[in-house]
């Protein structure tokens, strides 16, 4: 990987609140929704899901359903941690498996996750992050080799511990693949330490969080066990064309792209 000759800048925002539409215009952006939108949608893309349409509002998803086809369309997401009526699925990341949404494009609507990925769509990357998949996140912003900002989804624009904990390893973790620390201001060093504090027990520090302990009343402790698994998804959503997709992992080559070399290094 190239390393960048001048000095990262890395800034983030604890809540949506804090910026702008157009201020994240042309800029790189991972968006952090722990619980549970990142971590649902990463997964319904591991999947098979085709793709994930993020929507700010239930609105907004029934004007999208009614341009789409019926038998390929899912509608997911929340309201207080509950499934929308008229909708499908929920928004816990265990309804999303592959006999569910392989091959469809859902549809997705939750308080705060889909709109925080809404407020990005003028990005030049956009990528959404978990633990889950965290380290395929920070290897991608590693390789842009440029500044970034780490969008915390929050929970009604209020600060939420289990993002900014994201938010702070993040940084560290592209920090270490490119050797170099990022120029931060008090928000960076604020996620920095809160990750230092809770890097050895993220599960615990999730189930003490806010929403951790809501999600628990409600029945959905088994959510943040899926939400606290460290790179057990190594997989990026990336968001172009107002859908998410899969990053295509060019390293990854296709049998056909990898047959010719095999055959020139037999002939040697
Ligand atoms: C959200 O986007 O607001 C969250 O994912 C809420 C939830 O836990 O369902």
């Amino acid at each position: 990987m190239d390393i960048p000759k001048t000095k990262i800048t890395a800034e983030i925002f604890f809540t949506p609140a804090q910026v702008d539409d157009l201020f994240l215009r042309e800029k790189n952006v991972a968006v952090v929704d722990v619980l549970r939108a990142s971590t649902t949608i990463i997964t319904a893309l591991s999947n098979g899901a085709r793709e994930i349409i993020p929507v700010p509002s239930i609105e907004s998803a029934v004007k999208i359903s009614g341009s789409l086809f019926g038998d390929v369309t899912l509608r997911g997401g929340e309201r207080h941690a509950k499934m929308i009526e008229g909708f499908n699925l929920g928004n816990s990341p265990a309804e999303y498996t592959e006999e569910t949404v392989k091959g469809k494009s859902i549809i997705f609507c939750t308080t705060n996750g889909s709109l925080a990925i809404t407020k990005g769509r003028y990005a030049k990357n956009l990528v959404v992050a978990g633990f889950v998949n965290i380290s395929k996140v920070a290897e991608f912003l590693a390789s842009l080799g440029e500044d970034f900002f780490i969008l915390c989804a929050g929970n009604q624009n209020n600060f939420c511990i289990e993002d900014v904990v994201c938010a702070g390893m993040i940084l560290s973790k592209t920090e270490q693949i490119l050797g170099q620390n990022f120029v931060i201001g008090d928000s960076g060093l604020a996620a920095m330490s809160l990750y230092k504090t809770y890097n050895r027990s993220i599960l615990k520090m999730i189930r003490q969080s806010d929403h951790g302990k809501y999600l628990t009343e409600l029945g959905f402790r088994e959510d943040i066990k899926l939400c606290s698994g460290i790179d057990c998804i190594p997989e990026v959503p990336i968001f172009a064309n107002n859908v998410l997709t899969l990053k295509r992992d060019d390293t990854k080559k296709t049998e056909t792209e990898v047959k010719p070399k095999q055959k020139s290094s037999q002939k040697k």
